[in-house]
C-alpha cells in the first residue's frame, strides 16, 4: 500500500496529533500513513514542541488578523510542495473556507467530542458536563465548510457515568480520542486509493 501523506493541523495542546504521530511512527497507522507536516495556526501551539521531539517537520503562520480565504490561500501555497493527500485537524481552532475544501475534497477529516448532530462548536465537554450527560459521543467526520457540519464518519461512545468534574470528563473522552481517531483514520486510508 502506498501510504497517505498527511499534515496534521493544531491550534494549541496537540494531544490528538502526538497519538496520531505515535501510531503512525510504530503503531496501527505505521503502514498507511506519514505525518508529514505539523502545522499551527499560532506560534506559540504546544504541540509543535510535541512534534519537533518526535521528529516531524513544522511550521506556522499566524492566522490572527487575516481574512479567512487570505489564510486559507497562505496556507495551501505553505503546503503544495509537501504533496499532502490528507488534512487531519486535531484541535484546529478555525473554520476552513472553500477554496481549501475544494482543494482537498473529503481529504480533510476532523474529530469533535461530541455527537456532531446533537452539539456543534467551542465547549462541547463543558455541554456535557453542564448538562450532567451519562454519555456522549466522539465524532469523527469529514469537514465542510461549516462548523462540524460535514458528514460523519464514525462515532464513539464514551461512558461518563461517575464523573463529577468538567476534569474527570475531559480525562475520559480525550482517552477514547486519542485511540478512536487513529482506529478511524486506519480504516479510511486503508480503505481509499
Ligand atoms: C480535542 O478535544 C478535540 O476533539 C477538539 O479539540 C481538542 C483538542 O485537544 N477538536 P488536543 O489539542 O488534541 O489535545
Amino acid at each position: 500500500m502506498i501510504k497517505k501523506r498527511i499534515a496534521i493541523f493544531i491550534s494549541g495542546r496537540g494531544s490528538n496529533m502526538e497519538a496520531i504521530v505515535r501510531q503512525a511512527q510504530i503503531g496501527i497507522l505505521k503502514d498507511c500513513c506519514e505525518v508529514v507536516l505539523v502545522f499551527a495556526n499560532k506560534r506559540e501551539a504546544k504541540g509543535l514542541e510535541t512534534a519537533n521531539q518526535m521528529n516531524i517537520a513544522t511550521a506556522s503562520i499566524v492566522s490572527k488578523g487575516k481574512k479567512r480565504r487570505d489564510f486559507d490561500q497562505k496556507v495551501l501555497d505553505f503546503i503544495r510542495p509537501y504533496h499532502i493527500d490528507y488534512i487531519v485537524l486535531a484541535g484546529f481552532m478555525r473554520i476552513i473556507s472553500p477554496i481549501m475544501i475544494s482543494e482537498y475534497p473529503n481529504r480533510i477529516i476532523n474529530i469533535h467530542p461530541a455527537d456532531t448532530k446533537e452539539f456543534k462548536g467551542l465547549g462541547a465537554y463543558e455541554w456535557a458536563f453542564e448538562n450532567q450527560l451519562e454519555s456522549t459521543k466522539i465524532t469523527v467526520h469529514y469537514v465542510d465548510s461549516g462548523v462540524d457540519t460535514g458528514n460523519i464518519i464514525e462515532q464513539q461512545t464514551v461512558d461518563l457515568k461517575g464523573t463529577t468534574t468538567l476534569e474527570e470528563i475531559e480525562v475520559r473522552g480525550l482517552q477514547v480520542e486519542h485511540r478512536f481517531y487513529s482506529e478511524v483514520l486506519q480504516k479510511v486510508f486503508s480503505t481509499v486509493s
